[in-house]
């Protein structure tokens, strides 16, 4: 990466604006189900910490869509942190304003205080320079670690950037290094899995990782966009019909230029999506009129696993089937049991993928899992991030 880093600028003693994106997924109650992305942003804190810089976190959570909602409050999130650094996270019911520049200003060298959700204030989405400007008031060196929100041009992802130094944390690093060298350098043979559900969101990287990769194996919802393109019957399943000559072409170019491309051979299919779904596993070419996918089946699994078994280097971006019903979930579970045996570079996308590696306990089985679901999606796609841009160049 081409950019500086808080390894190449002074932050000792000095109150360092931290983004981080503390964006965890939560169940019903609120319950943090998935604590990964606090984890990532530790190396960054502890670092700032131990040179007894203050540190200032901010963050979004969900999209209040400019309001305060309560259930987007970022107070658990920072009990977390709390719980997992063993040192007290403060914390203040907004972003900017009196009393957050008072305890921005009175913080103590090697003390922490998490700001309230970004996004409680439209400025942040809209990327207001005014709203930078405050948030930039608070600090004296602004770090980047929030790689998951990297892609959107933020108040503070690339706003606050104008007013302060500003440089990457470790993760953003990480994540930047690790995916720079999956396009640029893999070792082959190199095959990418798709899935999730829509096929308008992996357009761009699928044409940008085409050039990279010797394989592409395509399940989840997304396959029925590529079966339909085929000419099969794909029942009610969702399918986008304007990406179908999109998800025709990428066939076609995956022909050219000599490129494997697995669809599902069977699938598991349902009448609709839910817990009391009865689910039946069947060749794709007798989907009935009133059947849904929602899984790959077995000998797709099989397929797509001697695919993986001779792979070098593997990037995964999204679930194989609805993988929160359980009767859906087998292909996605299969598919990353061989994926944490094989002995390659295994680079799991963020979002939903790195759910279910967290979930199955997998995460020390792969090489990398991105904290980034959409920023990783665009950076692999070829597209520049607002918020590495507007990072300090390195000297
Ligand atoms: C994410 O989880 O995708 C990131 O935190 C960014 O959130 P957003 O998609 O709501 O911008
Ligand atoms: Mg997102």
């Amino acid at each position: 990466m081409n950019k500086m880093t808080v390894r190449d600028i002074d932050v000792a003693g000095k109150r360092v604006l931290v983004r981080v994106d503390f964006n965890v997924p939560v169940d019903q109650t609120g319950a943090i189900t998935d604590d990964s992305r606090i984890r990532a942003s530790l190396p960054t804190i502890k670092y700032l910490l131990d040179r007894k810089a203050s540190v200032i976190l901010m963050s979004h959570f969900g999209r209040p869509k400019g309001k305060v909602v309560n259930e987007m409050r970022l107070a658990p999130v920072g009990k977390r942190l709390a719980e997992i650094l063993g040192k007290p996270v403060k914390i203040v019911d907004d972003c900017i304003g009196p009393s957050v520049e008072s305890a921005a200003k009175s913080l103590k060298p090697g003390e922490i205080l998490l700001l309230e959700n970004l996004r409680f204030h439209a400025e942040e989405e809209a990327g207001d320079a005014n709203f930078a400007k405050a948030l930039a008031s608070l600090g004296e060196v602004y770090v980047n670690d929030a790689f998951g929100t990297s892609h959107r041009p933020h108040a503070s992802i690339s706003g606050i950037a104008n007013y302060l130094p500003a440089v990457a944390g470790f993760l953003l690093e990480k994540e930047i290094n690790t995916l720079g060298n999956l396009i640029e350098n893999p070792a082959h043979p190199f095959t990418s899995i798709f899935g999730g559900a829509k096929v308008s969101d992996k357009v761009a990287v699928l044409n940008n990782i085409m050039k990279k990769v010797d394989c592409l194996l395509i399940g989840g919802g997304m396959a029925a966009t590529f079966l339909k393109a085929k000419g099969v019957n794909v029942g009610t399943s969702v399918v986008e019909d304007e990406t179908v000559a999109t998800a025709a072409a990428l066939i076609k170019d995956a022909d050219t230029r000599k490129i494997k491309l697995f669809l599902p051979v069977d699938v598991v299919v349902a009448d609709d999506i839910t817990a009391a779904s009865q689910a039946s596993t069947i060749p794709i070419e007798t989907i009935l009129p009133n059947k849904k996918i929602a899984d790959i089946g077995p000998r797709t699994v099989d397929i797509f696993s001697k695919e993986l078994k001779s792979s070098k280097t593997v990037f995964w971006n999204g679930p194989m089937g609805v993988h929160e019903v359980p009767q859906f979930a087998n292909g996605t579970r299969a598919l990353a049991t061989v994926i944490s045996k094989l002995k390659a570079t295994t680079v799991m996308g963020g979002g939903s993928t790195a759910e279910v590696i967290d979930a199955m306990g997998l995460t020390d089985k792969v090489t990398f899992v991105s904290t980034g679901g959409g920023a990783s999606l665009e950076f692999l796609g070829g597209d520049a991030l607002p918020g590495v841009t507007a990072l300090m160049d390195k000297k």
